[in-house]
């Protein structure tokens, strides 16, 4: 099992595989158990925050150079997932959000401080429908970007009352300690698809099967321009700009 590091060996782990790099090489040794087993997510769907540095700083998300895994935990509300970070538990999750609760800052601070988090998956709004995306009213840049940058007056653009991004969260800014993910699934299908291996496997467990989730997408720093561009080109749609 050429992708499979199950960080307990006593468990029999059922795996959703995210892969960053798709290889044709990787999947031609598959075989027909692991097809059985692994369910690929598929590059259209999926948008990783990506890593970002300066000589000093870095900023934004990598997976673990050997992949990021995690039991899955699908929340769907607030109380749910305060009550999943208030829980001891040995296995690290990877928590399914939608965006409303993606985009609570005091949520996502605890989400980010919390031990038992490894990854966190987003599913995202439905961008073809107006109304969804004027209501969510958030932007991952800063209160004044570029700001440094600007050829204006700088305490003139970014104070009150010409503050020129109200609704920054400045997510873009954050040293995540773990990947997160945007998952597009406007026909609600993947949800329903992880509904049931949720519930099957992790709600009430029979035995040690999991529903889990595995994340490759490791970023070290670009070397090069044209590798930079290769990696725009890979990632079809963006929240973290
Ligand atoms: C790198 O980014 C950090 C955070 O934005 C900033 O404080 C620092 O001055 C930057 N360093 C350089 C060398 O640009
Ligand atoms: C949160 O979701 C759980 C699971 O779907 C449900 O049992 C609970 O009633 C919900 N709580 C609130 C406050 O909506
Ligand atoms: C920038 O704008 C602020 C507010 O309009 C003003 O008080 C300040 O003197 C200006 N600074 C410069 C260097 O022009
Ligand atoms: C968006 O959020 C900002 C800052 O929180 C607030 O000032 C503004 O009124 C909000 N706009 C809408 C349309 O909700
Ligand atoms: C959901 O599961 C069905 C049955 O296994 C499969 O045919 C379909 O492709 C899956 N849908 C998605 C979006 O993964």
């Amino acid at each position: 099992m050429a992708f499979f590091r199950p960080p307990f060996s006593v468990h029999t782990m059922l795996t959703v595989l995210l892969f960053f790099l798709l290889s044709p090489v990787l999947f031609s040794r598959a075989s027909k158990l692991e097809d059985g087993i692994y369910f690929t997510l598929e590059d259209e769907r999926v948008s990783f925050c990506s890593r970002f540095l300066n000589i000093s700083h870095q900023v934004g998300c990598s997976s673990l150079r050997s992949g990021t895994y995690g039991t899955i935990e699908l929340i769907s509300n607030r109380s749910e997932l305060v009550n999943l970070l208030g829980r001891r538990r040995e296995d690290k999750v990877v928590i399914f959000m939608d965006y409303s609760l993606f985009i609570d800052e005091n949520l996502l601070r605890e989400c980010r401080t919390s031990e038992i988090v490894s990854a966190i998956v987003v599913f995202a709004p439905d961008y073809s429908d107006p109304d969804t995306t004027s209501s969510l009213n958030f932007s991952e840049n800063s209160l004044c970007p570029n700001g440094l940058y600007s050829f204006y007056n700088l305490s003139r653009e970014c104070n009150d009352p010409y503050i020129i991004n109200p609704s920054s969260s400045s997510y873009a800014l954050i040293d995540w300690p773990f990947p997160v993910v945007l998952l597009r699934d406007n026909e609600g299908e993947l949800r329903r698809n992880l509904t049931i291996c949720y519930e099957t496997f992790n709600v009430k467990p029979i035995d040690d099967t999991r529903c889990s989730l595995e994340i490759r997408n490791f970023m070290s720093a670009v070397g090069s321009s044209s590798l930079c561009v290769e990696r725009q080109h890979r990632v079809p749609f963006t929240l973290f700009e």
